[in-house]
């Protein structure tokens, strides 16, 4: 078994790029498992498939291949063997990804891939259930969190400066939404695990959280 560390939150609290730092650091190999259920949400959309649609999503999944390989250190997401990983961040496919994540069949898809992968290795794996699913007996449990308001304003600084036009306003509405829907699904949903450390990044820098959670890692 490798070293684990899970950290789990809510979108956009940091986790990326606080567990980039972190694995950098002490030298893991960072998973970073939303985008795995983004790259499944492109085969979605890709065939037209409603995220409403149950079946026909559970039916998707089965013409659907998800593998991860590294490059430079990079995690690259394979679809049905195509790197699709720089599509993956588009409003559009995170959407995608946050409704169809409450499908079983979805979850089923992904569980064994990401378990493998801290099997054989030392991983930091950032995701929404790694603490209370993933790897329940993970080293270090970091439950990582900030006001709606901060993620929002982070989300609009980083949309500003690739020069996109966005409102600050329906950016905190659309975390709403999507918190509310990672934290209330009936499968896996989005929660602290109980041994999990609470860390709030609302008023603290990049470097204090990486710093706070390389203390609790061997
Ligand atoms: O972390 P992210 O924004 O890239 O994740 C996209 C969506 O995928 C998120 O809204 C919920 C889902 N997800 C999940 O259900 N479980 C995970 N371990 C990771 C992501």
């Amino acid at each position: 078994m490798g070293y684990n560390v899970a950290i789990d939150g809510p979108a956009g609290a940091g986790k990326s790029t606080i567990a980039k730092l972190v694995a950098k650091e002490k030298g893991y190999i960072y998973v970073d498992t939303g985008a795995m259920y983004r790259g499944l949400a492109i085969h979605f959309l890709k065939k037209g498939v409603r995220a409403e649609d149950k079946d026909a999503v559970t039916a998707a999944c089965k013409d659907a291949e998800v593998t991860i390989a590294y490059e430079n250190g990079v995690q690259q997401v394979y679809l049905n063997g195509e790197n699709v990983t720089s599509m993956l961040r588009t409003e559009e496919v995170g959407n995608m990804a946050s409704r169809t994540s409450a499908i079983p069949a979805v979850r089923e898809k992904l569980l064994e891939l990401q378990r493998s992968l801290a099997r054989t290795q030392d991983v930091i794996m950032d995701g929404r259930d790694i603490g209370t699913n993933i790897l329940p007996n993970a080293d270090v449990k970091i439950y990582l969190t900030a006001s709606v308001e901060t993620r929002a304003k982070r989300r609009y600084d980083e949309l500003r400066e690739k020069g996109e036009m966005c409102d600050l306003e329906s950016i905190a509405h659309d975390i709403r939404e999507r918190d509310a829907r990672d934290m209330t699904r009936e499968i896996a949903p989005l929660k602290q695990a109980e041994d999990a450390v609470l860390l709030d990044s609302s008023d603290m820098t990049v470097q204090e959280v990486v710093d706070t959670i390389c203390s609790y890692c061997k």
